[in-house]
C-alpha cells in the first residue's frame, strides 16, 4: 500500500490503548481546560485519525507562517495549510504545561484531547492578513473560510496532542466516519492497492458518479473511496446526513458491488480552493489512496478561484516528489445530448454549450425546493427524491 505522507508508518494521535486512554481522561479532569474553536477541534480529529500524519500536534507560529507562505514547515516538511489551535484568550496557559482541549461541538464540552503546550504566540494583524491571503488567495471577509479563520483569535497554542475521542463524528455518523487507519485496514482486507479517492461536500449527481467511474477505469483501480466531509459547512450546503443517504443510495443502485467504499472524515470545510485541494491530496495519501480526483472548482466557493486552479497548483507549486498520491485531473463533466451519456468536455471538441445538460447549483436548489426532480440526465431519480424530501424540511 502507498506509504503515508512524511513517514513510513502512519502515526495517528488517537490513544488506541483503552487503559491508557481511560487514565488520560481521568488526568484531564485535573488540568487547566479550554474550549477550543471548531476548526481546532476538527484539526484534533484529523490528527487523531492519522489524516494529518506525520504532524504530532498543533503548529507554532514559525511553522504556520512558513506553511502559509511556502507550503512547508520550518523543518522543510511539505504541508499546504497551517494546523493551528488558535485562541482569543490564552490566560493561564503556560509553555510546558498540559492542558485539556474541550469540544465546542458536543453538549457539555467534553475533553477531546490533551495538549502539552510548547509555546503561546500571538500573530500580528499583518501576519493574520498575510496568512489569510496565502491560504485563501483573498482577504475578503465575505469568503466563508476567510470569515471563519479571522473570527477565532490570534493566539497560537502549539505543541503535541493526545486525542481521546472523535467528537460528534463517531456518534452521528457511525456507518460513515472512518479514520485513516481504519480505511487503510479495510482496503488492505479487500486487497485494494490502487484506489481512487473522490472528495465531496455535495450530494453526487450524474456528473460526479460518472467522474468516479471514468477515473476508476482510466487508472485501472481496484476500488473507489468516496470520502465525504462530515464537518461544518456554509449556510445553504446540503447537511452531511442527507448527502450521506443520497450517496449511499446512488452507490447501492448504480455501482458494481464491492467497488466503492462510502466513508467520511471529520473536518470543517475551508473553501480554500487550490490549497485545500493539496491538503485533500495529503490526507487521502495518508488514508492509503493512490489517486485523488480533482475536477472543476474543487473546494471552491463563489468566483474566488479559477475553475481549474485546484489542478494547476499541483503543477506550479507542489515540488516534484513532495507527494506520492497522483491527481486525476477531470475536465468539466456533463451529459451530452448528442451522445446520450455523461462526458468530459475535453473529449468532445465538436460540442457547443447547447449540446450539454447544464444546470446551475441555484437552479437545481430551486427545482428541488419546488418538489421537482431535476432531469434524469442530471440527477438519478433516487437521489432527487432524497434531496426533495430534505428541501421540504425547515432547516433547508
Ligand atoms: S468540493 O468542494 O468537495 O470539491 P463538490 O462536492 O461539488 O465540491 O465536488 C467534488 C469533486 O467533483 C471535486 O473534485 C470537483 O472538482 C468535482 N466536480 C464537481 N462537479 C463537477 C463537474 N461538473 N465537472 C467536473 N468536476 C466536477
Amino acid at each position: 500500500m502507498i506509504s503515508p505522507h512524511g513517514s513510513d508508518k502512519l502515526n495517528p494521535l488517537f490513544v488506541r490503548d483503552d487503559a491508557q486512554r481511560a487514565q488520560l481522561i481521568k488526568e484531564a479532569e485535573g488540568l487547566h481546560s479550554v474550549v477550543v474553536c471548531s476548526a481546532a477541534a476538527a484539526n484534533a480529529v484529523m490528527l487523531g485519525s492519522g489524516y494529518f500524519n506525520p504532524l504530532t500536534g498543533f503548529m507554532n507560529k514559525a511553522d504556520a507562517l512558513s506553511v502559509s507562505q511556502n507550503m512547508k514547515t520550518a523543518d522543510g516538511l511539505f504541508w499546504p495549510v497551517p494546523v493551528l489551535n488558535i485562541l482569543e484568550n490564552a490566560e493561564g496557559i503556560q509553555p510546558g504545561a498540559k492542558i485539556a482541549l474541550c469540544d465546542p461541538n458536543v453538549d457539555g464540552n467534553p475533553v477531546l484531547a490533551i495538549q502539552t503546550v510548547a509555546a503561546v504566540e500571538s500573530f500580528s494583524d499583518a501576519e493574520m492578513t498575510g496568512m489569510t491571503q496565502s491560504i485563501f488567495a483573498t482577504t475578503d471577509p465575505a469568503h466563508p473560510g476567510v470569515a471563519a479563520f479571522n473570527s477565532v483569535g490570534k493566539i497560537a497554542v502549539s505543541g503535541p496532542i493526545q486525542v481521546l475521542n472523535f467528537s460528534y463524528f463517531e456518534s452521528e455518523f457511525p456507518d460513515t466516519f472512518r479514520t485513516a487507519y481504519q480505511i487503510r485496514e479495510e482496503m488492505a482486507g479487500l486487497g485494494w492497492e490502487k484506489v481512487v479517492a473522490f472528495q465531496t461536500r455535495n450530494p453526487m449527481h450524474r456528473a460526479h458518479e460518472e467522474l468516479c467511474r471514468m477515473a476508476y477505469r482510466d487508472v485501472e483501480a481496484d476500488g473507489i473511496l468516496i470520502h465525504m466531509l462530515l464537518g461544518k459547512l456554509k449556510k445553504g450546503d446540503i447537511p452531511a446526513d442527507v448527502r450521506d443517504n443520497a450517496i449511499r443510495k446512488m452507490v447501492e443502485v448504480y455501482f458494481e458491488p464491492n467497488t466503492v467504499l462510502v466513508t467520511g472524515y471529520g473536518f470543517d470545510m475551508l473553501y480554500a480552493g487550490p490549497r485545500e485541494a493539496v491538503l485533500h491530496a495529503v490526507f487521502r495519501q495518508n488514508a492509503g489512496c493512490t489517486h485523488l480526483i480533482v475536477g472543476r472548482d474543487h473546494a471552491g466557493v463563489g468566483s474566488y478561484y479559477g475553475p481549474f486552479d485546484a489542478q494547476t497548483i499541483f503543477h506550479d507549486q507542489v515540488p516534484e516528489g513532495a507527494l506520492k498520491i497522483k491527481i486525476y485531473e477531470a475536465d468539466h463533466t456533463a451529459w451530452s445530448k448528442k451522445l446520450g451519456k455523461v462526458v468530459m468536455m475535453r473529449d468532445v471538441p465538436d460540442h457547443g454549450k447547447e449540446d450539454f445538460v447544464l444546470l446551475s447549483g441555484t437552479a437545481v436548489r430551486e427545482m428541488l425546493g419546488r418538489g421537482e426532480a431535476p432531469p434524469p440526465e442530471f440527477s438519478r431519480p433516487e437521489v432527487a427524491e432524497i434531496l426533495i424530501q430534505h428541501y421540504q424540511t425547515e432547516d433547508a
